[in-house]
């Protein structure tokens, strides 16, 4: 794993709305997916299942990945949406077979697991034309919100340790808090 992992004692924070989308709304992060209704996805580092809700409408299977049992309990109180499937693991180990997964998102967490391991798992399981769209807090950020700035990492160092992964970069945007970034396998 890379830094921290998130308390999961502090779930109800991921679910205030008006502070979730003040950093990434839900129709970026489709664009930035462009899910198909036949996709299987990966939500890497699902939570409660804040975005995953967002995505779950717009693919044939949502897969939320989280390394705590505790937060997909979080998500199953609020309800899961027919095409959820919560998967109790850590990025660096993912239960899928080779090339089986269309496309992978992650909203404010790939400070914590941007392992080599876990981006390697990515490539992994990504089809020849996989798609991975990232927000996360930028290490160039103002450090007013999230996790502390020398915790994160830049878009230009996130989209490095991608390239040596096997990923193209299509497009990178920072903004004053947060970064994203889309890689498709090359
Ligand atoms: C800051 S929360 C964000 C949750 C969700 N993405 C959201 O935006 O609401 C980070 C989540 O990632 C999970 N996580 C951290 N490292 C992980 C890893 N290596 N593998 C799987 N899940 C991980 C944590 O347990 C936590 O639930």
């Amino acid at each position: 794993m890379g830094h921290h992992t998130f308390d999961a004692d502090r779930a109800d924070k991921l679910e205030d709305a008006g502070r979730r989308y003040r950093y990434v709304s839900g129709e970026e992060l489709l664009w930035a997916l462009a899910p198909d209704s036949s996709d299987t996805v990966a939500d890497l580092g699902s939570g409660t299942g804040f975005f995953t809700d967002v995505v779950a409408p717009h693919a044939d299977t949502v897969y939320a990945i989280d390394v705590q049992e505790a937060m997909h309990d979080h998500y199953a109180e609020k309800g899961l949406p027919d095409t959820v499937e919560p998967v109790t693991t850590g990025i660096e180990e993912l239960p899928f077979e080779d090339g089986s997964i269309d496309g992978a998102f992650s909203t404010m967490t790939y400070h914590e697991f941007a392992s080599d391991d876990a981006l390697g798992e990515l490539r992994r399981v990504l089809t020849g034309s996989g798609r991975l769209a990232i927000v996360d807090w930028s290490g160039e950020g103002l450090g007013e919100r999230g996790p502390p700035l020398d915790e994160r990492y830049t878009v230009e160092t996130a989209s490095g340790s991608l390239r040596e992964h096997g990923f193209t970069i299509e497009h990178t945007f920072t903004r004053p808090e947060t970064f994203l970034l889309i890689a498709v396998v090359e």
